[in-house]
């Protein structure tokens, strides 16, 4: 079978090295703005054909090219795990300001939490070649969360109280984020405290 990205691909790959690119200059900016590096470390991917064409049944869409390139907007992905949650929206201010692409879409899953617990910021950009991109900006302990309750999506055929994991996966989440606030807390108090020392050793 054909790829459903029909001979985009390694275009695609290149647009994606290139948005990687942007991220490495934004983690370089921050880190000599804050003497500390805002990145945990960053992954990328093209979506799997299987996804992409399962995505397009789900919206019913016509499994194409135009489809996957132009009507779904994740073709293209990349996730910023980040230290904290300072790090995450300055992450995505810096996003704002790159020239080649447009964000479409911003949804922050921080502020607005999903019900079932999942926080992240998500930006739909679109690349001035054509392409769009989703990238999610989150923490350490949102991206550990997330990568828990995914693996349990996918073992729920095994059977066990679903409600209960659910309720305590929630539970979780809320103290992930609340981890999350007490240690940018922690984070502000020695930033400020770093600052004090340097205002008196003048
Ligand atoms: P899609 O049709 O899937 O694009 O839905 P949407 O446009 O409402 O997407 P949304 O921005 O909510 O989520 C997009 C991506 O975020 C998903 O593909 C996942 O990578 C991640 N995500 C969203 N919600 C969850 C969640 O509840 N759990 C986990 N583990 N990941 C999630
Ligand atoms: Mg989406």
């Amino acid at each position: 079978m054909d790829s459903i990205y029909g001979n985009h691909r390694p275009v695609m790959e290149a647009e994606m090295q290139r948005l990687l690119e942007d991220v490495e200059r934004i983690r370089q900016k921050l880190t000599e703005k804050n003497g500390m590096d805002p990145v945990e470390h960053v992954l990328s991917r093209i979506k799997s054909e299987e996804s992409m064409r399962e995505k397009c049944r789900r919206k019913q869409l016509p499994e194409t090219t135009e489809s996957a390139l132009f009507r779904i907007h994740d073709g293209i992905g990349i996730r910023i795990v980040c230290s904290f949650v300072s790090d995450v929206y300055s992450f995505c201010e810096e996003i704002r300001k790159l020239d080649h692409l447009t964000v479409m879409e911003e949804k922050d899953y921080i502020r607005h939490a999903k019900p079932n617990g999942y926080r992240s910021f998500h930006m739909i950009v679109k690349l001035s070649c054509g392409y769009f991109a989703e990238i999610q900006v989150r923490t350490i302990s949102m991206d550990t969360w997330a990568a828990l309750e995914h693996h349990m999506k996918y073992k729920k055929q095994i059977g066990g109280n679903h409600s209960l994991i659910a309720e305590e996966l929630k539970r979780c989440a809320d103290e992930l984020a609340s981890t999350d606030i007490s240690m940018q807390t922690l984070r502000d108090m020695i930033v400020s405290g770093v600052n004090e020392n340097e205002d008196s050793a003048c």
